[in-house]
């Protein structure tokens, strides 16, 4: 039986993060490869906005490897992350793939304004490390989209009970993230659990790709 206190603890605030990054500055945390949830939302955009390019902002975007994904398909990305080891990284995946990024940011999100602008508001599993500060960020993400426009957010769930409870995280409640979303059009969405190497464990997310409608 596993003793929870063995498990490592998550990270959550940025300076935690930076710290998670910096333990083994050669690593790439998740990966190299575009998650699931880019070449979605890069589909899902295609089919509704043809070849017209977009501009696309990726909240935590960690070591790249989505927004240098989008950049090498031709979006103009803004990409932004508290940790600085992080975004270092992502500058070299972006040099390596040939990838320009029109402007990265070294910030908290939290004391980040999310302005009107861009087509794509992306964020994959950062939300959820604002803590109280998470659902009054994603209505500020659902209030900057123009209609037209598309949310791609995944974010922890409660399903999975290893980060449920831990401190400065946010655990969205089942089909609540669906809910918020109501009014717009669903082009996915899902949750699952999944079993993570970094963090040892099962957790669980929330993940929804949807289209802002004209009203
Ligand atoms: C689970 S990782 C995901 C990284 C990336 N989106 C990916 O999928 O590879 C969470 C990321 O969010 C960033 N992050 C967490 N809290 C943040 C905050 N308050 N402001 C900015 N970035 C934050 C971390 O530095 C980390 O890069």
């Amino acid at each position: 039986m596993i003793d929870p206190s063995d498990l490592p603890s998550i990270p959550v605030t940025p300076h935690e993060w930076d710290a998670k990054f910096n333990e083994d500055s050669e690593a790439w945390l998740f990966g190299r490869e575009p998650s699931e949830m880019a070449k979605l939302t890069l589909t899902y955009w295609k089919l509704i906005a043809g070849e017209r390019k977009a501009k696309l902002i990726d909240f935590g975007c960690g070591q790249g490897r989505d927004a240098v994904y989008f950049a090498r398909h031709g979006l103009e990305v803004t990409a932004v992350d508290g940790s600085k080891s992080a975004i270092e990284r992502m500058h070299l995946l972006a040099n390596e793939a040939g990838a320009e990024l029109r402007e990265t940011a070294c910030v908290d999100v939290a004391n980040y304004a999310i302005v009107p602008g861009f087509d794509v508001y992306y964020s994959h599993n950062c939300y959820q490390f604002l803590g109280d500060q998470c659902l009054r960020k994603i209505e500020q993400t659902m209030n900057a989209t123009a209609p037209g426009g598309i949310n791609a957010i995944s974010i922890f769930s409660d399903e999975a009970e290893r980060a449920r409870g831990t401190d400065g995280v946010f655990c969205m409640p089942h089909n609540r993230l669906r809910e918020i979303y109501a009014g717009w059009r669903l082009m996915y969405y899902a949750e699952n659990i999944l079993w993570r190497e970094p963090s040892l464990a099962y957790l669980s997310f929330a993940i929804i790709i949807a289209v802002k409608q004209t009203i």
